[in-house]
């Protein structure tokens, strides 16, 4: 008898590739002014900004809940960030403003439906997460031709959509599968969303998530299932407020990077369950899909 393992060498903690940034950013306060920052996590400061806790003073006296990200800026180490959070602390209010207004003009999001040839872009953000995160269980990298038929298998059945930032960068992508190939389970489908690190926590998840579900339900599916690894507060959070309810747990359900982790099983009801249930469209008029896009991408 063969005394091989059976499945794969499990992927230890020392293969996870290290991620370090650092940012200056600008918030804009709820009475109109702006307040610079540095940190080496974005989407987490925001959030601290935001809730007060660990937040700055100046922010928290200025209508915390209600600062919006006004101009993001990686630069090399902390200490390159350091210095330029200085820099921008001492530029005159029209020369910060100026800023703030290219920046959102850069980054002003696009939601549309994918097509193959955005395959190379997602693959890449997909494959950022599979070299440091655990959010998929996945050990090795994707390939673009994978994601060329991806794209294409899932375009016939449900929406793939892509959101890209006015210069160009994929912000995030948002997609659905059948959740399971029996003739029963036609009515149902597993959603996936991935954004990319440099823009966490700035509404592009909400963005692309509202776009596929509204998708899903003209579709006619009649749920919505998510499964989210554990710890993942983020997605924890996001799944919540996007109207999902987590049903169960899945304990000590995968291992990467030198920990077992368990499963969250969330679920959206998107439909009333129809007795009998009208056959799902697989593929919606243009125009239906185009107003749906419309509407998002107008917020
Ligand atoms: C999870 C993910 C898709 C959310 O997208 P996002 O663009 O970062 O989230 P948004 O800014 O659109 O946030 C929408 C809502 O989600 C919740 N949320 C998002 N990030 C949160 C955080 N860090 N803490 C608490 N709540 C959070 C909030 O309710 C937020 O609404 P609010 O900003 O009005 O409070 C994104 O963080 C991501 O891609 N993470 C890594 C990959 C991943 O985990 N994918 C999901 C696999 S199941």
């Amino acid at each position: 008898m063969s005394t091989a393992g059976f499945g794969p060498a499990p992927s230890l903690a020392a293969d996870r590739q290290p991620y370090t940034s650092a940012w200056v950013y600008l918030l804009r306060c709820a009475d109109g002014s702006l307040y610079a920052g540095w940190t080496n996590d974005l989407a987490h400061r925001l959030r601290a900004h935001r809730t007060g806790a660990g937040g700055a003073k100046y922010t928290k006296s200025h209508g915390k809940a209600a600062v919006q990200l006004a101009y993001a800026e990686r630069c090399a180490d902390k200490s390159a960030a350091l210095k330029r959070e200085a820099a921008l602390k001492k530029l005159p209010k029209a020369e910060k403003e100026a800023l703030a207004a290219d920046w959102a003009a850069r980054s002003r999001l696009t939601v549309r439906m994918a097509t193959p040839d955005d395959a190379a872009d997602v693959v890449t953000l997909y494959n950022w997460y599979v070299t440091h995160g655990t959010q998929t269980f996945q050990y090795e990298l994707s390939t673009e031709e994978e994601y060329r038929q991806n794209i294409a298998d899932v375009l016939e059945k449900a929406p793939f959509l892509v959101a890209y930032t006015a210069d160009g960068r994929l912000a995030g992508y948002a997609c659905a599968h059948p959740w399971h190939t029996r003739r029963a389970f036609a009515w149902d489908v597993e959603t996936t969303v991935y954004c990319a690190p440099d823009v966490l926590g700035q509404g592009t998840g909400r963005k692309l998530y509202r776009a596929l579900l509204e998708l899903l339900r003209r579709q006619g599916y009649h749920n919505a299932f998510a499964l989210v690894t554990r710890p993942n507060p983020q997605s924890d959070a996001f799944h919540k407020a996007l109207g999902f309810t987590r049903y169960g747990v899945e304990k000590n359900s995968g291992y990467k990077f030198g920990r077992w982790l368990d499963l969250g099983y969330w679920a959206c009801p998107l439909n009333p369950p129809a007795d009998p249930p009208a056959p799902v469209r697989r593929q919606l008029p243009g125009g239906e899909v185009d107003a749906v896009l419309e509407q998002v991408n107008s917020v």
